[in-house]
């Protein structure tokens, strides 16, 4: 017997990085054993932010889905969709934005953060705003009960079950209140130790081939009071250790001993740790590689994954309109 069902998304805007899989997609392909899946590439979220220009938007989807299985996904276990594939999460978004207060989402913490943060870009608009219900619209059509997420989606899951709890007050019991699970992984930093970011260019990217992982690794940067070898490092403020620590766990203890006690230099540190990502990410391209070469099957698992969706989203939808009388 699974423990629940679990749905979550990653937007398409980009190639996914070393922090989408750390973060996420790791724990997802674990998850998979005691759960029901449903994971998605969520590219109407994509257009959120990302309307102007949306020359890239299917080819992203389709890597992010090459990521995805590439990375363990087992599209026969789990459910994988592209989230405009299932028009049902249209109407639901539809209805639930009915009943959806301005306040909430103009208060929503990400929604102001962003605003600031992308002043570049015209998002203030209908869809932007609204972000947060498209995104309780995923999770609810499928009455998911625990949603795999990063900290920074908290906000984000606490709108979802304020909008579930509004709908179940008002109408009648239709939407379990679904609960976040965080990943136990620290976020990785980016390459330069800041937050990692596309528009920073700070990322390495799954599909980024060796070269240009050691070529990354070397740019990383390390604890700055630690110049000679003979120095005692700092681990805990060093970007390459949280590395090592994001993917080999069992042995960060021991580089932490190595570096404290400066029996290794931060240029051997980094040859270490390109040499794991290397082999961490080479079963990854091997399958990026038979799956790029197998033409439509991307499309063969889309088709799939919407026809065993659908049908979940349309008993839902049916529970919908019956208790809203529509
Ligand atoms: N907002 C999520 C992110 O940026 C992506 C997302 C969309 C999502 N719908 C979702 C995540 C539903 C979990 C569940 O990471």
């Amino acid at each position: 017997m699974k423990k629940g069902r679990i749905f979550s998304g990653m937007r398409p805007t980009g190639m996914l990085h070393l922090g989408n899989l750390a973060g996420a997609l790791n724990n997802w392909v674990r998850l998979q054993e005691d759960y029901d899946c449903i994971f998605a590439a969520v590219d109407w979220h994509a257009l959120t932010t990302g309307y102007q220009d949306t020359s890239m938007v299917r080819e992203y989807t389709r890597q992010v889905l090459i990521d995805f299985i590439a990375a363990g996904i087992d599209p026969e276990r789990s459910i994988v969709i592209r989230q405009s594939d299932v028009k049902e999460h249209a109407e639901l978004h539809l209805l639930l934005s009915m009943i959806t207060p301005l306040g909430w989402l103009e208060r929503c913490p990400t929604y102001k953060e962003q605003l600031q943060q992308l002043s570049g870009r015209e998002i203030t608009t209908y869809g932007f705003l609204g972000y947060p219900v498209l995104m309780a619209t995923d999770i609810l059509i499928y009455k998911s009960d625990t949603v795999p997420v990063g900290e920074d989606q908290l906000p984000h899951l606490e709108l979802a079950r304020e909008i579930a709890r509004r709908f179940n007050y008002m109408y009648s019991p239709v939407f379990p209140e679904p609960q976040a699970k965080l990943s136990k992984v620290a976020v990785l930093p980016g390459t330069d130790g800041r937050k990692m970011s596309k528009s920073y260019g700070n990322t390495i990217q799954i599909a980024d081939p060796p070269e240009k992982i050691r070529e990354a690794v070397k740019s990383m940067v390390t604890d700055p009071a630690r110049i000679h070898k003979s120095d005692p490092g700092h681990p805990d403020v060093c970007t390459v250790f949280a590395y090592h620590s994001a993917f080999t766990p069992e042995a960060a203890e021991e580089r932490r001993g190595e570096c404290e006690g400066a029996r290794i230099g931060c240029v051997a540190c980094k040859r270490q740790l390109a040499d794991t990502l290397i082999s961490v990410l080479a079963p990854i391209h091997e399958r990026r590689r038979q799956l790029e070469a197998t033409p439509g099957l991307i499309e063969s698992i889309l088709a799939d994954g919407a026809m065993r969706a659908r049908p979940i989203a349309a008993r839902t939808l049916e529970e919908v309109r019956s208790a809203m009388k529509i």
